[in-house]
């Protein structure tokens, strides 16, 4: 998919693997809706993305995914902003298994409604020109780690709803690829939450298996050149190889 012109909505778009997913659809000319619950990291996102690539390509809504009205409002804001509507990348994610009823909120349930709502304006179904929408899933999905139970069965969850949407997308013709996206360790501020037991609740203390899998595998940063061509691939190629990266194909178009 061509990426110049096109209109991209980004949830928790306001920092890490979100936020460098908007920087390549602003670099590659499409405009961006940055749909995050935190005002201020939101704010200063935007004036920082509007000083690199120009006023009026990238807006901010501060919204928490889990409010299903407000989750309805920033669709339509981006799409009377902008005109339409062509890629949705559900991203915002928690890691707390203490609270771990928000955690199922914030990465499954609110992934399916911004599933459906980025329906509701692509799908051939009702009329639209159809797109692209890109669930974050994790490593966690396919490597279970006893750290963290809950935060694993949501990363499952977005694996499993989005195979199954992929193919009711291509049996009933809506024109909506749909892909997982399954990062490894990323250097954000999710990362920083594994040690805390504030938020891993009694499962802090399988903290050091979890740290020595992060040395095995490595950290990367989502800012870095390297992991360009990666992060690009999966926003403009029609059919993504397996083999490249963490991305796990789901659907084609
Ligand atoms: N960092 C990693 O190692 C890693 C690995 C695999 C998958 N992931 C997944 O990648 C996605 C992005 O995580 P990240 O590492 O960039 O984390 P991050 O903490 O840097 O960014 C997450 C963003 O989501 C926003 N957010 C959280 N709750 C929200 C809510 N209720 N409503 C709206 N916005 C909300 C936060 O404000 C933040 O801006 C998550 O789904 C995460 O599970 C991360």
């Amino acid at each position: 998919m061509a990426l110049r012109g096109k209109v991209a909505l980004v949830t928790g778009g306001a920092q890490g693997i979100g936020r460098a997913a908007a920087e390549i659809l602003l670099e590659n000319q499409a405009k961006v809706a940055l749909v995050d619950l935190n005002q201020s990291v939101g704010e200063e996102c935007r004036n920082a993305l509007d000083q690199k690539h120009g006023e009026g390509n990238c807006i901010f809504i501060q919204c928490d995914v889990t409010d299903r009205g407000r989750l309805q409002e920033a669709f339509q804001s981006t799409v009377e902003q902008f005109g339409r509507l062509d890629i949705v990348i559900n991203n915002a994610g928690i890691n707390n298994e203490k609270n771990w009823e928000k955690t199922i909120e914030v990465n499954l349930t609110s992934v399916i409604k911004g599933t459906y709502l980025a329906l509701d304006h692509m799908s051939k179904e009702y009329g639209k020109e159809g797109g692209v929408i890109i669930n974050v899933s994790s490593m966690a999905a396919f490597l279970h780690s006893p750290h963290q139970p809950v935060y694993t069965a949501t990363k499952h969850g977005v694996i499993g709803f989005s195979r199954a949407m992929a193919d009711a997308s291509e049996q009933g013709d809506y024109g909506v690829r749909i892909n997982a996206l399954c990062p490894a360790f990323v250097d954000t501020q999710l990362l920083r939450t594994v040690e805390n037991e504030e938020t891993m609740g009694k499962f802090v203390k399988f903290k050091d298996e979890f740290k020595q899998r992060m040395d095995k595998f490595g950290v990367l940063n989502c800012f870095s050149r390297a992991t360009l061509p990666f992060r690009q691939s999966f926003l403009t190629e029609e059919r993504i190889d397996r083999n490249t990266s963490g991305f796990s194909p789901v659907s084609q178009r």
